[in-house]
């Protein structure tokens, strides 16, 4: 598509032999304010090169642009070369594009042939998936469409909290306390409550902690009861989550959790041992990071048995060996970048040259208003209990607002399920969230139902049009100020999809959408576009087919859909 910002750059290049279209592509900003154009180049950092004072150069560089097709006016104040887009050029070129690519729009092949693998959700076993993991789940899959619609290969992976000590706590605990019909009724609030006992217990009889840890030692060493149970907590554990992977139409390429890693991870200790990185302390192995101003990374136990860490490194080795990935991003909360920053330092000194390749994506934690929210306490808000809640909510809305509608428990799925999707992915990740039921259910102002019920009126109009959307001749039509607002935004989209790929931050799609469904009710309450004049209506179809086709695009990207009716 015709790049403005390109353009730009070609144009001043040209006329001086001394700058590149790099160097200036660098310097272009978008000023603040409407009235200083839509590019703007400031000549400070030339004036060593020119050996004049900026505004000079400034004033050069204007006058040595003439007439051109792309820029309607340029002017300069200051040391600021201030370029105006012409607009007819830009609502052309824009609106044909989407026409031309439709959903494809803002897509791109700048990953071909390259894999991504985001390991994300990884809830653990015999827990509840809390909103911390919903964070995890909703961030990861957005990420894994954001990278896909650039045209990388995505190799989503649920790795799953299947393997540890809390095990041998947990069968411990069963083994005094179980009941299997309680747990087969409530799986999860059932292990969960026998282990909130387990530690209640055990602050008043330590011995319970040796029992739990020979359970787990039992468990690491094929015990058949021991794994019986485990392989039960698992089952009875996936069930669940399974139903909140299927409201969120969530799906992983691979579902292997810690406990994959168990038969591959002596190779790893070994290799650790050889390049003579292991060290004993108190009885337990660990790598020194002390060079790094880091705690040591624990890789094996007194015991014998291994961590959350040597299940990492011993991951990401498989990972790199199985999908040769160029980026293997992990994303959880960041009260886990210590664990992430020791194991991926453990990888470099391993001496692989791809250490580099593994990023930690944090992002803030979720808590209630009471304080933190802590598995073992069993302070916990169930994610399957607010996503059912947000659907309720809107199904008694669309009941009261609009009782004929097809399909209504659909609908109320994919609203109230867009509403906490696009909650979690509103502000910059690494926020905390202060948990609240009336915000993260409010359907006003910046929120999924608008975004969708804006695509849904654009999609009505175009239904009700009497013309056929297509190429309009004049675009000079479109050039009003509401109208410009919105094509600036619709053409800015493709360049906002790879920031949010190269910060790793949905938030940018998200805030993006919001801003063109703002100027679209503006446009929407200024201009009828139903209006009998064919050449108008027809060019105001085509920027409503332009906005309803971005919207659906950027809502798909943030894992939500976005109905025809609601
Ligand atoms: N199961 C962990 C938790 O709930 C998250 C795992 C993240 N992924 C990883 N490779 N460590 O905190």
């Amino acid at each position: 598509m015709l790049d403005f910002k390109e353009e730009l750059a070609k144009l001043v290049s040209s006329k001086f032999d001394s700058l590149k279209k790099e160097d200036i592509l660098e310097l272009i900003e978008i000023p603040p304010q409407e009235d200083m154009g839509d590019y703007a180049l400031p000549c400070f950092k030339l004036a060593k090169l020119f050996r004049k004072a900026p505004n000079l150069i400034a004033e050069e560089i204007t006058e040595s642009i003439g007439n051109n097709q792309y820029f309607a006016s340029i002017n300069n104040v200051g040391a600021y070369v201030n370029f105006f887009v012409n607009r007819e050029v830009m609502a052309r070129t824009v609106l044909e594009e989407i026409l031309d690519k439709k959903e494809e729009y803002g897509s791109a092949n700048l990953g071909k042939g390259q894999n991504v693998v985001i390991d994300y959700s990884s809830p653990n076993i015999a827990k509840p998936f809390h909103v911390g993991h919903l964070r995890s789940t909703v961030i990861g899959n957005s990420l894994y469409k954001i990278y896909e619609f650039l045209g990388y290969n995505c190799i989503g992976i649920n790795h799953l909290g299947d393997w540890g000590t809390q095990f041998g706590k947990m069968i411990a605990a069963y083994k005094k306390w179980g009941n299997d019909e309680e747990i087969r009724q409530e799986p999860i609030q059932t292990l969960l409550k026998l282990y909130v006992k387990f530690h209640e217990e055990a602050e008043k009889n330590p011995e319970l902690e040796n029992e739990g840890r020979e359970w787990f030692k039992r468990l690491e060493d094929g015990d058949q009861e021991a794994e019986r149970l485990w392989k039960w907590f698992v089952d009875l554990s996936l069930q669940e989550f399974n139903k909140i992977y299927d409201l969120l139409k969530i799906k992983f390429d691979y579902n292997t959790g810690e406990s994959f890693y168990n038969d591959k991870m002596e190779e790893v200790v070994r290799l650790l041992k050889e390049k003579k990185l292991l060290k004993k302390s108190q009885g337990a192995y660990v790598v020194d990071l002390e060079d790094y101003d880091m705690p040591p990374c624990l890789i094996l136990k007194s015991d014998g048995a291994t961590l959350y860490p040597t299940r990492d490194i011993t991951a990401a080795i498989y990972r790199k060996k199985t999908f040769n990935f160029v980026k293997a991003l992990y994303v959880t909360d960041y009260s886990q970048s210590l664990h992430f920053a020791q194991w991926m330092k453990v990888i470099e000194l391993m001496g692989y040259d791809w250490a580099d390749q593994l990023e930690h994506i944090p992002f803030g934690r979720v808590s209630s208003e009471e304080g933190a929210l802590q598995t073992r306490k069993g302070n916990v808000i169930l994610l399957k209990d607010l996503l059912n809640k947000s659907i309720e909510k809107v199904r008694k809305i669309i009941e009261e607002n609009n009782p004929e509608l097809d399909n209504k428990d659909e609908v109320a799925k994919k609203v109230g399920i867009g509403a906490v999707i696009f909650n979690d992915l509103s502000n910059s990740k690494i926020k905390d969230i202060v948990f609240n039921w009336d915000r993260m259910l409010s359907f006003d102002g910046e929120t999924g139902p608008y975004v969708q019920y804006t695509h849904a009126r654009a999609t009505s109009v175009l239904e009700k049009a009497t013309y056929r959307v297509e190429k309009i001749k004049d675009y000079s039509l479109l050039t009003e100020e509401e109208a410009v607002n919105m094509i600036k935004l619709l053409q800015q989209f493709p360049e906002i999809v790879i920031k949010a790929m190269e910060r790793n931050e949905p938030s940018f799609i998200t805030r993006h959408i919001i801003d063109i469904a703002q100027a679209f009710n503006k446009f929407y309450h200024e201009y009828p576009i139903l209006v009998d004049d064919r050449e108008v209506q027809q060019a105001r179809l085509l920027l409503v087919y332009g906005v309803k086709t971005v919207l659906k695009t950027g809502l798909a990207l943030l894992g939500i859909e976005a109905p025809d009716k609601m």
